[in-house]
């Protein structure tokens, strides 16, 4: 959980290249890391997010089919992966998934506190550790600003015995955008996590700027809009330019577009299949896009 790394090498064993061909073409080579401001630990763009995806039964053939998703994650040189006590039992599965593949050193566990008074709070922290069995994260996050006010400082009390070595505050509506400019301004923040993505990219605006500017680190979810940016592009042709910068896959380019602002730390999509986790790795490599590139992607996707 706490090993840091510049560049982070990629590797599939043989044994897994051996049952799943398609690895030989997709693992990547290396992901590009960014720094977070409040300690300069570096951390790959490409992490994971459990909502939906990791609401699986234990055991099950979904369950089989994310340990490959995990495996090639982390081989592939993820390490953020985004969770909350309210995803539908998805922090339980990744606990167990955690423990069952020895991956627990390499990842970097965010959660969020998700309730309304203290003593909730305080139940549900300690549900959490034994749901993603560990007895600390590295970051914990206040979920949609739930009670903020009373959580933000619990949160920091839990940093200051060592049980987070970060703390952060979530929103992923464009409506929230305001109260978490407002927060960060007048709090001492690690993280935000945030919306951001081709068909809302509000965030640019004010929010990215403003958190560059007081050196918060950024996650951000749903840069597929919750997967319906791919029905919109289905049977269409990415732009004649993403093959020159190495972009294979619309997957690849919507994360490269949430990356290419340098606020952001690290984009959090969710998968429940292992070629998409590939594939999504693949965009943690090779240039950013140009401002151009992603005024046209607005522009098409508004
Ligand atoms: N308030 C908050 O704190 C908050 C809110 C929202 C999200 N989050 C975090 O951010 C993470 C990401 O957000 P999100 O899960 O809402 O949305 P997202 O990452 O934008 O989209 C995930 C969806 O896209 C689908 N998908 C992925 N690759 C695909 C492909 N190549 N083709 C077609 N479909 C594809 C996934 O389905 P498959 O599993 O079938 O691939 C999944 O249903 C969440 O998991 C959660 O950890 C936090």
């Amino acid at each position: 959980m706490y090993a840091r790394r510049d560049v982070l090498r990629a590797g599939a064993t043989l044994g897994l290249l051996a049952a799943t061909p398609w690895l030989h073409a997709a693992t990547p080579a290396a992901l590009l890391t960014r720094k977070v401001p409040s300690t300069g630990e570096a951390l790959p763009v490409i992490g994971a997010g459990t909502s939906g995806s990791f609401e699986v039964p234990a055991g099950s053939a979904a369950y089989q089919q994310l340990k490959a998703v995990l495996k090639a994650f982390f081989e592939g040189g993820g390490r953020v992966i985004d969770t909350s006590p309210n995803y539908g039992g998805a922090d339980s599965i990744l606990g167990q998934l955690l423990e069952e593949g020895g991956w627990h050193q390499q990842c970097f566990i965010a959660t969020k506190i998700a309730a309304d008074s203290p003593a909730d709070a305080r139940a549900q922290w300690a549900d959490s550790l034994r749901r993603l069995r560990t007895d600390k994260v590295d970051l914990l996050q206040i979920h949609n600003l739930r009670d903020w006010q009373t959580q933000l400082p619990y949160a920091r009390e839990l940093k200051q015995q060592g049980k987070t070595r970060y703390v952060g505050i979530t929103h992923y509506l464009n409506s929230g955008h305001d109260q978490v400019a407002r927060i960060v301004r007048d709090e001492p923040l690690d993280f935000i996590q945030i919306n951001y993505s081709v068909n809302a990219p509000d965030a640019a605006r004010e929010l990215l700027p403003l958190c560059q500017d007081k050196g918060v680190a950024v996650l951000i979810n749903r840069a597929f809009d919750d997967g319906r940016l791919f029905a919109r592009v289905k049977d269409q042709a990415l732009p004649g330019w993403a093959a020159e910068m190495g972009i294979g896959s619309w997957a690849q380019l919507f994360l490269k577009f949430a990356i290419s602002h340098p606020a952001v730390t690290t984009v959090i999509p969710a998968t429940g299949r292992p070629d998409r986790q590939l594939d999504q790795l693949k965009a943690g490599q090779g240039p950013m896009l140009t401002q151009a590139q992603q005024q046209a992607l607005i522009k098409q996707f508004a």
